[in-house]
């Protein structure tokens, strides 16, 4: 049988943790994709930068948008981040020339979302995201394959990591926000720009690929209303404890009254409630369904082995020729929506 063949774009923690997820899982994935699955040709920012891997068996590529044009690769993965920039040029090159693409890029499916989802369906390909929402939880193939049947009333939850670790360490051991978040940084799990995690954008991208996927929606990111945790303090924490709550911050989408409802910010959450115990830098949706009920995925929402774990999902995918749409709809059919409403913050206890 033909092998899948992978040019895989930035070797960062993620990209070095797909290799050795091929590498040490190699039979077992070879069984389960019908085929095997192999990295032909790479491309990062520096060569030279010692990974403990070999790069020796791979085509180096100097610039990762040519990945795309190769004829011996018949899929490729971003692991580059970045909204736009080359992470864009090379989504887009590699669905026009109609082959799939694996993507851990939640910026850049918050803002392109549509126009991805649009291109991959005009050209045949696969468009597959399973790591760019909460790393290495099977939350996006959760709603899209195991809760299909049901029609998704909210879905809310811990979508960003170095928030919840910030929040819990503040909590447990009663350390000020800067002290914490420099520890997240050393533990690799804060983004580049760590505004992104602490100013709830990093959730807000999440959360809108969520909802889209819930509520059959535009990805609409613009229209999430956005705060981050800059403002809670330790009193606050100390306050909410004392009534039963903990700090989380949370995302949540839900669909009322034909308006699709987009917001993350810091939530009192009840220690009855699941999410309350979900703590350091682990992340957890909710998602409620008609006839399944309530769902809770958990597990590690960053990091190299969960997020590499869900790329190489995505590819055993794309290897066995399971594409369907980008999202819960095609996406001529999504493109016909009105965007989301902009709301005002409202306090909810859950
Ligand atoms: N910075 C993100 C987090 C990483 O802390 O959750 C995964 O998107």
């Amino acid at each position: 049988t033909q092998p899948l063949r992978v040019g895989l774009a930035g070797l960062g923690t993620v990209g070095g943790g797909v290799i050795k997820i091929l590498d040490t899982n190699a039979a077992l994935i070879e069984r389960r994709a019908n085929r095997p699955i192999e990295v032909v040709a790479i491309s990062a920012r520096d060569r030279s930068r010692e990974r403990g891997i070999d790069l020796s068996r791979f085509a180096w590529v100097d610039d990762a948008t040519q990945l795309a044009a190769r004829d011996d690769v018949d899929v490729v993965v971003e692991l580059i981040g970045g909204a736009d920039g080359p992470a864009l040029t090379l989504a887009r090159e590699t669905l026009d020339a109609g082959k799939s693409f694996v993507t851990a890029n939640k910026a850049m499916l918050a803002h392109h979302g549509l126009e991805l989802a649009g291109l991959a369906e005009i050209k045949g390909a696969a468009l597959k995201y399973e790591a760019a929402v909460a790393g290495g939880i099977p939350v996006i193939k959760g709603l899209r394959e195991g809760a299909a049947a049901n029609v998704i009333e909210r879905i809310y939850g811990i979508l960003n990591g170095t928030c919840n670790y910030i929040l819990t360490r503040m909590e447990a051991e009663r350390l000020p926000f800067g002290e914490v978040l420099a520890d997240a940084q050393r533990l690799g799990f804060a983004e580049a720009d760590p505004s992104f995690d602490i100013d709830g954008i990093d959730a807000a991208h999440k959360l809108s690929i969520l909802a889209s996927l819930a509520f059959g929606a535009r990805v609409d990111f613009p229209h999430v209303a956005c705060e981050g945790i800059r403002a809670v303090e330790s009193a606050d924490i100390d306050h909410a404890a004392a009534l039963g709550f903990r700090i989380k911050l949370i995302g949540l989408a839900a669909a009322e009254g034909g308006a699709l409802f987009q917001r993350v910010h810091p939530c009192l959450v009840s220690l009855k409630h699941p999410l309350a115990h979900v703590d350091g830098s682990l992340n957890a949706v909710v998602a409620e369904g008609n006839f399944v009920g309530r769902l809770l995925f958990q597990g590690r929402g960053a990091g190299e082995g969960p997020t590499a774990s869900a790329v190489v999902a995505d590819l055993i995918d794309v290897a066995r020729g399971e594409f369907g749409p980008a999202f819960a709809m095609p996406a001529a059919r999504l493109s016909k929506l009105p965007p989301a409403d902009q709301l005002a913050h409202e306090g909810r206890f859950y």
